[in-house]
């Protein structure tokens, strides 16, 4: 007997709404500016690049309301089960503005106001989650955002005198309906999945990681989406259709970031945002890269088990996961198998994933404490680009020999690759500069990178080769050989 067709339910600013009549492809930005008439969100690029279309997503998380930028351009009807959509409409109020809005007027923030809903909510987002934002603060919270006539400072300075209103001593919405949104926000959670049919389409929203694999396995073809920061553009860009789709984004389970004195376990659902203090904190090299991935709102987004799982050969995440000896645990209606995370990826397009298996969690093993571990991505634009290349080093070094190396870049191959040739050549031999310049040679035994519009493959190889380098100088040269190098006298 067909199933009654089920639907998603959201709050959107003040009032809750119920789809049932919806694509897989049907973004929120088209439903808010199509359907809603909420014309406030702007669409620039339609592709999680300009935060013109920036909204908040309340939703629970380990039991508390939390709020997040993201991009309503690139954000799916289906992934909204059980959140709170805030749109830059629903802030002032009787005719008068946020304080975030007022401080936009009062320092000049805004020219011909295309970027500005974006902005203010994104300001409004840095206001919420925190009361004391420094420079650095500000900056990252508008990392996402672009403005092509006003330029950044009067935006920044903003942003620091609508830090100093804070919630007390106005009105604010969600500062007012925080209890009630929680509480409307836990009945909306599903306990069982949810399916919405439109003709031949289907949305799926399993409630738990059973559902997950069951929907999978009944369903071996579906687009798994977390974070969409990658599939919605296959949407708004290609045209693709995905059907049928599993939306994975509330699946506490997979939400989980788990740290024991061996290592960190990350579900396949933690977004870079809610992976970043515990990676920082356990590998700094790695909290330094996150911040270089996308802007806010696509960190907010975006999921670590996504960036992984789509198999690309320019994801950030691989390489340096790749020389942490990181594992990745797969899960189907079958059982569960882990697997180094090396092996994940076979070929172009091609990862060991069978059918009805889907990501479940990433293992990262902690560093020896004598380890030196550093990524460095190369990318035209310093904040929201896609790499060129991206290397990640690890080295051990006793009484000034390498006892082991890996080393691994995407960018440059296929696949993310480690570079086998390169640690052999630096594997038992003195930790200095005559050997990692005999090193570099190794790279062209190792990889054979493509030209294409990021980089050429002259570009990439030297690249690599001088990345090498930084990370001699960086982790291992003598303060003499850094002066050197500075100076130019090589
Ligand atoms: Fe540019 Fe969404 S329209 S990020
Ligand atoms: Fe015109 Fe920012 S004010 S794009």
């Amino acid at each position: 007997m067909p199933q009654p067709n089920g639907s998603i339910s959201f709050i959107l600013n003040d009032r809750e709404v119920s789809l049932s009549d919806i694509a897989p492809t049907a973004t929120l930005l088209d439903y808010l500016r199509l359907e809603r008439r909420l014309t406030g969100t702007k669409e620039g690029c339609a592709e999680g690049d300009c935060g013109a279309c920036t909204v908040l997503v309340g939703r629970i998380a380990g039991g508390r309301l939390v709020y997040e930028s993201v991009n309503a351009c690139i954000r799916f009807l289906g992934s909204l089960q059980a959140t709170h959509v805030v749109t830059v409409e629903h802030l002032a109020k009787d005719g008068t503005l946020h304080p975030v809005q007022q401080a936009m007027v009062d320092f000049h923030g805004s020219q011909c106001g295309f970027c500005t809903p974006g902005f203010v909510m994104s300001l409004y987002g840095l206001w919420l989650g925190n009361d004391s934002p420094d420079r650095a603060d500000i900056e990252k919270a508008l990392q996402g955002n672009l403005c092509r006539c006003t330029g950044y400072e009067p935006i920044v300075r903003a942003a620091e005198a609508a830090a100093e209103t804070r919630p007390s001593e106005i009105f604010d919405p969600i500062t007012r309906e925080r209890e009630t949104i929680t509480i409307r926000l836990k009945a909306l959670t599903p306990a069982e999945t949810i399916t919405v049919r439109q003709g031949e389409h289907c949305l799926i929203v399993p409630a738990n990681g059973e559902g997950l694999a069951t929907a999978l396995a009944d369903n071996p073809g579906a687009t798994v989406v977390a974070g969409s920061t990658d599939v919605g553009l296959w949407v708004t860009k290609q045209m693709r259709p995905i059907n049928p789709v599993i939306f994975i984004n509330g699946i506490a389970e997979l939400q989980q970031v788990e740290e024991t004195a061996d290592g960190l376990t990350i579900g396949a659902g933690v977004s870079y945002s809610m992976a970043y203090d515990a990676l920082s904190r356990t590998f700094p090299g790695l909290g330094a890269l996150i911040n270089r991935i996308g802007g806010e709102q696509v960190r907010n987004m975006g999921t670590i088990g996504g960036n992984i799982a789509n198999g690309s050969p320019i994801g950030d995440s691989p390489p340096p996961l790749i020389v942490l000896d990181a594992t990745v645990t797969l899960r189907s209606t079958m059982g569960r198998r882990t697997l180094p995370l090396e092996t994940f990826f076979i070929a172009y397009g091609k990862q060991d994933r069978k059918p009805g298996e889907f990501v479940e969690s990433i293992f990262v093993p902690r560093l020896p404490a004598d380890d030196l571990f550093a990524a460095y991505k190369i990318s035209k634009r310093r904040d929201e680009d896609i790499s060129a290349l991206l290397g990640a080093f690890r080295i051990s070094v006793d009484n000034g020999v390498v006892r082991s190396a890996r080393i691994a870049f995407g960018g440059m191959a296929a696949t993310p690759k480690r570079a086998t040739s390169v640690e052999a050549a630096l594997i038992g031999k003195p930790w200095s500069e005559e050997t990692v310049l005999a090193a570099q040679a190794a790279f062209e035994t190792d990889y054979q990178p493509l030209t294409d519009w990021r980089a050429t493959s002259d570009y990439r190889m030297l690249a690599a080769k001088n990345l090498l380098m930084r990370f001699f100088l960086e982790c291992g040269g003598e303060p003499a050989q850094l002066v050197r190098y500075a100076a130019g006298e090589r």
